[in-house]
C-alpha cells in the first residue's frame, strides 16, 4: 500500500515510524516531511494546509491512505476534500474537527451533552469580557476561539493579567481571527492526563494514557510552550478513572456528535484535569498530540496502518490497544524557546542516542544544511526511549538525551517525576 502522512514535526515523525512499521507498507510518503522522516520514506515539498496539491499528488501517485497529524488541514476539511475524491483520509471531517478548532463550539456541545468541563461563559463583546473577568474570581482561564497554535490560552493569576488577555485578544487581535470569541473559564486544579481514542462514529479504541509537560521549566514553571516531554501511560490513571472518562467524556462526546450529523472518525484527544470532583475536559483535539504521539506510538501493540485503514472504513473497536511497558520522551529546545531563538546550530550525536536500545529520536525542528543536520526550530527533537517500566524509560531517555548536543540546548530534567515520586 502507498500511504501518505501529512505535516512534517515531532508527532509526524513518530507516524512515519510507526506506520512504516506495517508488514501492509508499500511506500510511504511525508508532505512536507523533516529529514527524520526522509529517513523512513519520501519527502514531498507540499506544505500540510495546500490541500488542493495534498489531494492531486496523492490522486496521481496512487496512494491508498492518507494519515493527517496537525489540526490546520483538518480545519481546512482536508479528510473532506479527500473523501470528495475518492480517497481514504484518516481524520475527522471539517465540521467533526470542530471540537478542537471552535473552543466555543466545543464547550457548548459538551454543556449540551453533560460531558464535565469548567464552568465557562462565552463572549464576543470586548467590554463585556473585560467587565466579566472585573468582577471575577482569580485565576481565570482566557480562551480564545479559534487555533492559534498553542497560544490561545491564558491561565491568568491577577486581574490585570486576565483584563490584558481579554484586551490581546479580542482588541489587539493578537491572535488573528482566532479572538473573535473568547472563553472565560474556571480554574481547574488538579493532574493534567492526556486520554486519546482512534474512533469511527460510536465505535472507538482507547490508546494508552500519556501526559504533557506543557511549561518550559522543571517544576513546571515559566511559560506555556508547545510540550517539553511526555511519558505513558500514567500510573495515576487507573481502570476507575478510565472507566469514568469512557462513560462520561468519550461516549456522550462520540453519541452526541453521530447524533447531531457530524459523525467522528480519527483520532479523539481528550485533555483533561483530575480535580478532586473527578476528570473534568480542559480541551479536545482532533489529532494526535505532540509531544504525547512519541510516547503512545511506540507502545502500541498493533499495526498503525491496519487500525487506521479500519478506522476509515467504520471497526476499529475490534483491536486490543493495551499498551507494552511504558515510554517517556524528552523534547530538547534551542536556547531562548519559546521565545525568539537561533537557527541553523549543528546537532551533534543522535546517532550515538539511537543507539541504545529501546531510543529514538523524533524530529521536529530540524534541517539538513550543507550536508550537516542543524536545528531549525523551537523544539528540535524528542528523544524518546521505551522501557517494561517508566523508571527504566525515563533514565534510558536521559541517557540518550545526554549524547545530544547543540548551543543552547536546553530541556526540562523533571520529565515523569511526579508519577515516580507517586509510586515510590
Ligand atoms: P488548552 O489548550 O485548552 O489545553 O490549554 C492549555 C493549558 O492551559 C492546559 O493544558 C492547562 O494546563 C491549562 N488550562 C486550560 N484550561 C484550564 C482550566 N480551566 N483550568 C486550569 N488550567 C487550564
Ligand atoms: N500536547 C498538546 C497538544 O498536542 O495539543
Amino acid at each position: 500500500m502507498k500511504v501518505l502522512v501529512v505535516g512534517g514535526g515531532g508527532r509526524e515523525h513518530a507516524l512515519a515510524w510507526k506506520l512504516a512499521k506495517s508488514p501492509l507498507l508499500g511506500k510511504l510518503f511525508i508532505a512536507p516531511g523533516n529529514p527524520g522522516t526522509a529517513e523512513l520514506g519520501t519527502n514531498v515539498p507540499i506544505e500540510a494546509t495546500n490541500t488542493r496539491d495534498l489531494v492531486d499528488f496523492a490522486l496521481s501517485n496512487d496512494v491508498d491512505v492518507t494519515v493527517v497529524g496537525p489540526e490546520q488541514p483538518l480545519e481546512l476539511g482536508i479528510v473532506d476534500v479527500f473523501k470528495d475524491r475518492g480517497l481514504q483520509c484518516f481524520g475527522p471531517t471539517k465540521d467533526a474537527a470542530r471540537v478542537e478548532t471552535s473552543k466555543v463550539w466545543c464547550k457548548e456541545l459538551m454543556s449540551r451533552l453533560g460531558v464535565p468541563s469548567a464552568a465557562f461563559k462565552v463572549f464576543s463583546d470586548p467590554s463585556e469580557a473585560a467587565a466579566y473577568v472585573r468582577k471575577s474570581d482569580v485565576p481565570l482561564v482566557i480562551k480564545a476561539d479559534g487555533l492559534a497554535a498553542g497560544k490561545g490560552v491564558v491561565v491568568a493569576r491577577t486581574g490585570k493579567e486576565a483584563a490584558k488577555a481579554v484586551d490581546d485578544i479580542m482588541v489587539a487581535r493578537t491572535l488573528g481571527q482566532a479572538g473573535t470569541k473568547v472563553v472565560v473559564e474556571e480554574f481547574l486544579e488538579g493532574e493534567e492526563v492526556s486520554v486519546l481514542a482512534i474512533c469511527w462514529g460510536k465505535s472507538y479504541c482507547l490508546l494508552p494514557s500519556s501526559q504533557d509537560h506543557k511549561q518550559v521549566f522543571d517544576g513546571d514553571e515559566g511559560p506555556n510552550t508547545g510540550g517539553m516531554g511526555a511519558y505513558a501511560p500514567v500510573p495515576r490513571f487507573d481502570t476507575a478513572l478510565e472507566d469514568q472518562v469512557r462513560d462520561r467524556v468519550i461516549e456522550p462526546l462520540l453519541w452526541g456528535l453521530e447524533r447531531q450529523g457530524t459523525p467522528y472518525s480519527g483520532v479523539l484527544y481528550c485533555g483533561l484535569m483530575l480535580t478532586s470532583a473527578g476528570p473534568k475536559v480542559l480541551e479536545i483535539n482532533a489529532r494526535f498530540g505532540d509531544p504525547e504521539a512519541q510516547v503512545i506510538l511506540p507502545l502500541l501493540d498493533v499495526d498503525l496502518l491496519e487500525l487506521a485503514i479500519a478506522a476509515i472504513k467504520g471497526d476499529p473497536a475490534g483491536f486490543p490497544a493495551s499498551p507494552r511497558g511504558s515510554a517517556a520522551c524528552v523534547v530538547l529546545a534551542s536556547g531562548g524557546y519559546p521565545g525568539s531563538y537561533k537557527k541553523g546550530l549543528t546537532i551533534e550525536g543522535l546517532d550515538d542516542a539511537r543507539s541504545i536500545a529501546g531510543v529514538e529520536v523524533f524530529h521536529a525542528g530540524t534541517a539538513v544544511k550543507e550536508k550537516r543536520l542543524v536545528t531549525n526550530g523551537g523544539r528540535v527533537v524528542g528523544v524518546t526511549a521505551w522501557a517494561p517500566d517508566l523508571k527504566a524509560a525515563v533514565d534510558t531517555a536521559y541517557k540518550a538525551v545526554s549524547r545530544v548536543n547543540f548551543e543552547g540546548m536546553h530541556y526540562r530534567k523533571d520529565i515523569a517525576h511526579k508519577a515516580l515520586s507517586m509510586k515510590r
